[in-house]
Parts: structure tokens; C-alpha cells; sequence
């Protein structure tokens, strides 16, 4: 969600699709259309291709390795090509959040497993207690708790937040809401 969908790339326009909010006007005015040779020069330097555009990328210098996801990249994004399933699994210690710390493609939040789904937050001092409906209360940093919100198809329900790890160490987490209104609302002071 960082950047546009890449579904049936090959022929479409540069920056024009209406899923994507946040596309740079250096993008949708350059007039690109996606083929071999554009990606090509894109993917080996798009600051170059497009200056100013805000893919946050330093690019891809060797060739062979670009021919490769190219290759790759056609094939995924032609279309018809199966979607990749959300990863969702059992993690060490916060029961139930395996398989999203590498990457791979954010897990739909609508149903939660207890160990994820986030009942209340206390806020004392320094610290956030975050306790989930396994009945299980976690303590964080206040600098190791980010608090986001997620309005798309996969967020969590309106009430339902959710709780992800985010980081190596089970010390930093996100909470996902539905709606940045209900983030103060839920934190409540109380030592
Ligand atoms: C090899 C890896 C990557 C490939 C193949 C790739 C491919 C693309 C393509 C083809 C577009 C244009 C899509 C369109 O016109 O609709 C695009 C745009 C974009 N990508 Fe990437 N990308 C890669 C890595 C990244 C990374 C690492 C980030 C962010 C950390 C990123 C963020 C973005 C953003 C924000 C845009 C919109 C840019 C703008 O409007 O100026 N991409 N990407």
C-alpha cells in the first residue's frame, strides 16, 4: 500500500490509477506508458527517469537482475494472474500475529484472533498497557507504540482494533483502528 498496485502493468499509464491517492505530479505528468523498456529505465534509476517523483527507491543497477523482475513482474501482473492470499499464523508472543514481520502482503485485519484484537489501552507515565480479548495486558514505551489507522477493505472493524509487532524484539508494536476519532477515545489515562 506504500505504492500503486502493480496489477496488469504492462500498457497501462503512468500514475493514473484512481485505487492510489498519493501519486507525485512528476509521475502523472510524465506521460510514460508501462512497457519493457520503460520499467527497464525505471527500475534501474527512477529518480533519473522521473525527477521528483516520490517512489523512495535507489534502484536496481544490475541488469541481470532487472531482466529477472521484469520477467517475473510480467508474469504476476498480466492480467488474470492468481492474487497472493494474506499470510496469517501464530507468532512467539502475541499469539496469532506469525508470517507478517518479513514483509509479504499486510494481513486482513476484519476478523481477529483474540491474541491481536485489542479491548483496552491504559496510558500511565511513560507507559501503554495494551490488553487484548485474550484477557493478556501488555506493557510498551510510549516511544514503541504507534497508534494508525487503516480505512481500507482490509482495517479492522469500527471498535476492533488490532495489535502487530514491529520489530525483532516483541517490544515495539503497532495498533491498527478504524478511524483516527476512536484512537484517543480508547486510550484511557489511569495509573
Ligand atoms: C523493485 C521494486 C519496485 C518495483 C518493481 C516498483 C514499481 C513501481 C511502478 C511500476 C510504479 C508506477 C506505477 C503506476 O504508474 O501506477 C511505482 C510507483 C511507486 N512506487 Fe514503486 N516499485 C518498487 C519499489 C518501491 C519501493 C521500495 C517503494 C517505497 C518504499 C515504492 C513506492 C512507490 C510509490 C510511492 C510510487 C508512486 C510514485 C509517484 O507517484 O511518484 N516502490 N512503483
Amino acid at each position: 500500500m506504500t505504492g500503486p498496485s502493480l496489477a496488469n502493468l504492462w500498457g497501462r499509464k503512468a500514475g493514473e490509477l484512481s485505487s492510489f491517492d498519493r501519486y507525485s505530479d512528476a509521475l502523472k505528468s510524465s506521460g510514460i506508458i508501462w512497457d519493457d523498456r520503460a520499467l527497464d529505465g525505471w527500475l534501474t534509476n527512477p529518480q533519473r527517469m522521473v525527477p521528483d517523483n516520490d517512489m523512495l527507491f535507489e534502484g536496481i543497477k544490475d541488469g541481470g537482475a532487472r531482466a529477472d523482475l521484469l520477467a517475473f513482474l510480467k508474469d504476476a501482473t498480466k492480467p488474470g494472474a492468481p492474487q497472493q492470499m494474506a499470510q496469517q499464523g501464530g507468532m512467539k508472543g502475541m499469539g496469532g500475529m506469525g508470517g507478517m514481520m518479513g514483509g509479504g502482503p499486510d494481513p486482513n485485519l476484519k476478523k481477529l484472533e483474540p491474541g491481536i484484537q485489542v479491548k483496552a489501552i491504559s496510558y500511565c507515565r511513560d507507559t501503554y498497557r495494551v490488553t487484548t480479548a485474550d484477557g493478556k495486558t501488555r506493557a510498551f514505551w510510549e516511544r514503541n507504540l504507534r497508534f494508525k489507522t487503516d480505512s481500507s477493505k482490509d482495517g479492522p472493524e469500527k471498535g476492533a482494533p488490532a495489535i502487530m509487532p514491529a520489530g525483532m524484539m516483541g517490544d515495539r508494536a503497532s495498533v491498527i483502528f478504524a478511524a483516527p476519532e476512536e484512537i484517543t477515545k480508547m486510550i484511557e489515562p489511569r495509573c
